[in-house]
């Protein structure tokens, strides 16, 4: 696609409108079935949604991804809808933009790097291994689990290993862990709603006053106690302590506590979200399942998994990327247009927001054949050269692309296999079970699973 030359302003036409107004009984029922119905009306054109005084675009096909996050990248900053709430939690550093954005994913990004992820993986198996011991437990009363609950505290305490190390017990990082989810919660009426003033009350402020001390009164002891006692593990805090920034300074306390607190809401919910899922995908595709269980049985035996398992885990890691381009759990990523633009022809006004929904471009039936067929073999590596670029956007593109790609598919990975070496999991949540809008796309019901201990394993408890 050309890039807008300054003239292209004068020939760009507007974008077509789609008045809301119409949906707004839908809407209110049910948001998000509302919006992918909006895509599928666009059909990868851009489209302008008109909300009275709120009149977002969204956009929708690769090619205009493309220009919005990577080509023309500086035009859009994350400003605005979503990130202004966001950053009364995490600050301004990784989940912000501009300067100080600038000088911080420098500092992290060697922290993700896939020499220091390798180092701190047996830690985190380690951890993904004792979170499904307490699992066992549970299941082997025969009782349903509660999917959330359980991916939830396997994430978060495995991301609390990469971030902290093991300086909080396991009470307390699942204290942490409740914490930041009730303040991301407690923030989903202020993102959906980002046009309504911070004056105005809204359901959920209270609690997440409460969610933000809880937080502070946890991490930050927590920063102390790692100045004093300085380690040479590979966790973030610890080489976050010795990195400097480009002016050659070290982060302070509250700079350091918002770059854990931003990578843990950044990282914990999507990836346990994603988790969620990956039940509901198991029992709706009982011939993909087949196979991971022969993939994983095949490499990992009767297990437990090993760091060494997982280049060997290929469908297992197609399964998974499959997985989050049916269910985008990043289902939106937005922008605000700092100047006018024109992409395709079509004007963009400078101030308005430019949505991007994963949701929408991976159901889009111009660049996926049969997009609501669930397939991980697309995935396989002689079939993705020819997709074009931007129209796999789970975990984004461009300057803001995730920090955390691969340690979620290493961490999903090592979850899988170690839970299905031991168990066959049953969902007894019915279907169909649909997404509802918020901070993720988290499922609308809550999914509830039996895992039966395998019969043909003898487990040792
Ligand atoms: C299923 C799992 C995940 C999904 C779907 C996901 C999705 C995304 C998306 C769509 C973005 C782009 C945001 C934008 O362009 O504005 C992003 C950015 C980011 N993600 Fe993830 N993510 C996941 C897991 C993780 C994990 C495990 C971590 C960290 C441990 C992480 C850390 C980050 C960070 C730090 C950024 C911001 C990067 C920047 O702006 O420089 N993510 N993620």
């Amino acid at each position: 696609m050309a890039l807008p030359l300054d003239t292209d302003h004068l020939r760009a036409r507007q974008a077509r409108r789609i008045p809301l107004y119409r949906k707004t009984f839908q809407l209110l029922r049910d948001p998000m079935k509302a919006f992918g119905e909006i895509g599928v009306q666009a059909g990868g054109e851009i489209i302008q949604l008109d909300l009275g005084a709120f009149r977002p675009y969204l956009v929708s096909q690769p090619d205009h991804i493309h220009h919005v996050l990577r080509g023309n990248a500086a035009n859009y900053p994350r400003l605005g809808m979503f990130w202004r709430p966001l950053s009364t939690l995490v600050g301004y550093g990784i989940g912000g933009e501009g300067q100080y954005w600038e000088y911080i994913r420098p500092m992290l990004q060697p922290v993700f790097a896939g020499k220091n992820v390798a180092a701190i993986t047996d830690d985190i198996v380690a951890t993904i291994i004792d979170r499904v011991d307490d699992l066992d437990l549970k299941a082997r009363t025969g009782h349903p689990v509660s999917a959330e609950r359980e991916m939830t505290r396997i994430v978060q305490h495995s991301v609390t290993r990469f971030f902290i190390g093991d300086r909080i017990s396991v009470d307390v990082a699942d204290r942490l862990g409740d914490a930041i989810v009730s303040a991301t919660t407690a923030l989903a009426s202020r993102i959906v709603f980002s046009f309504v003033p911070d004056w105005i009350p809204m359901p959920g402020d209270r609690t997440f006053k409460r969610a933000i001390r809880d937080i502070d009164e946890i991490v930050f002891p927590v920063i102390e106690e790692a100045r004093r006692t300085p380690s040479d593990s590979r966790d973030v805090l610890s080489l976050l302590l010795q990195a400097r920034g480009a002016d050659g300074r070290r982060l302070d306390d509250q700079q350091l506590r918002d770059e854990i607190v931003g990578l843990f809401v950044a990282g914990a919910e999507s990836s346990a979200v994603a988790l969620i899922w990956l039940w509901v995908a198991l029992d709706e595709n009982p011939h993909v399942a087949a196979k991971l269980y022969e993939e994983i049985d095949r490499v990992v035996g009767e297990g437990p998994p090993r760091r060494s398992h997982l280049t060997e885990l290929r469908y297992t890691k197609m399964f998974l990327q499959e997985l989050l381009r049916m269910y985008s759990v990043g289902w939106m990523v937005p922008r605000k247009a700092a100047g006018d633009d024109v992409i395709d022809g079509v004007h963009i006004t400078a101030g308005a927001t430019v949505l991007i929904s994963p949701f929408i471009t991976h159901q889009l039936e111009s660049v996926w054949e049969n997009p609501h067929v669930f397939d991980p073999e697309r995935f396989a590596p002689n079939r993705q050269d020819g997709r074009q670029a931007s129209s796999y956007v789970a975990f984004g593109t461009g300057p803001h692309q995730c920090l955390g790609r691969h340690l979620f598919m290493m961490e999903a990975q090592l979850v899988l296999a170690a839970i299905l070496t031991r168990f066959r999991p049953d969902l007894r949540t019915p279907s169909p079970v649909e997404p509802r809008i918020g901070l993720s796309l988290k499922p609308r019901q809550e999914v509830e699973i039996v895992l039966h201990p395998r019969q043909d394993r003898v487990v040792e408890k």
